[in-house]
């Protein structure tokens, strides 16, 4: 079931997307689902700017990341690990043993899936916050991705690439090909989901989530199955609604 908001400009989307984030932070040991992608800084930064003014601790929060890029280190500037840490954790005073994001730096990352997946099996997350790609993609679970997939070794597609290029000084060399992503299933076990998603090249993609045939072709129609997901999108990405 979707419950859509469709806002005026990005600091509404965020304020909307802030509003349900705290509801969930009044809990007693909040369990968020993180996202990367410039969709949630929005929101992060209101978190930060709630943290400052109105004291709301995260010390008792735990929080899971959707994906990391293999073969970077973590201290890259264009790691999930570092975004995070620069858009949210260095700002906030949650306990550095409290993050969870997939590490790609290891020689073996399929066990780095494993334990990762591990990591959550008796773990409900609350509140799981994604973007979307262009193509559909939630995490970095690109079309074809199968809907019952738990963490996984994805391999992005072109387009994927060509998107996050901006990141990597425009080189498409330099940006991975490989990530590490929870899979679907993992990420459909989460109790509430927080979908945000700016611009019109995320429209075919919001149409094809909420109002699209139900199939692996548009992996975040997988949602359609999920009781409890707000999409917060400004006008643009909601113009095929
Ligand atoms: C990347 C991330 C996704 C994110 C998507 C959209 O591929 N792995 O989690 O949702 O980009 O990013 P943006 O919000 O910058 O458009």
């Amino acid at each position: 079931m979707f419950n859509i908001i469709i806002c005026q400009n990005y600091d509404e989307v965020s304020r909307e997307a802030f509003r349900i984030m705290k509801e969930t932070l009044k809990k007693e040991a909040p369990v968020l689902g993180l996202a990367t992608g410039s969709s949630p800084i929005g929101l992060y930064k209101k978190m930060i700017a709630d943290h400052n003014s109105e004291g709301t601790s995260y010390r008792n929060v735990r929080s899971w990341n959707l994906d990391e890029y293999i073969g970077i280190p973590r201290t890259h500037e264009q790691s999930y690990w570092t975004f995070m840490h620069e858009n949210l954790f260095d700002h906030i005073d949650i306990a550095e043993e409290n993050i969870h994001v997939p590490c790609g730096e290891g020689e073996d990352a399929e066990e780095e899936c494993r334990k990762y997946e591990e990591s959550l099996r008796d773990v409900v997350i609350d509140l799981q916050i994604l973007g979307i790609g262009a193509d559909g993609h939630i995490g970095f679970n690109e079309p074809g991705t199968p809907f019952d997939s738990v963490t996984h070794v994805a391999e992005l597609e072109e387009q994927t690439r060509r998107d996050n290029a901006r990141f990597f000084d425009d080189n498409m060399d330099l940006v991975p090909s490989k990530a590490i992503t929870m899979g679907l299933a993992t990420i459909m076990r989460a109790s509430k989901i927080v979908l945000i998603a700016t611009g019109e090249n995320k429209a075919d993609a919001v149409y094809g989530m909420i109002k699209g045939e139900k199939n692996t072709g548009c992996p975040a129609s997988i949602l359609q199955e999920h009781a409890d997901v707000t999409v917060v999108l400004d006008h643009a990405a909601a113009s095929r609604l």
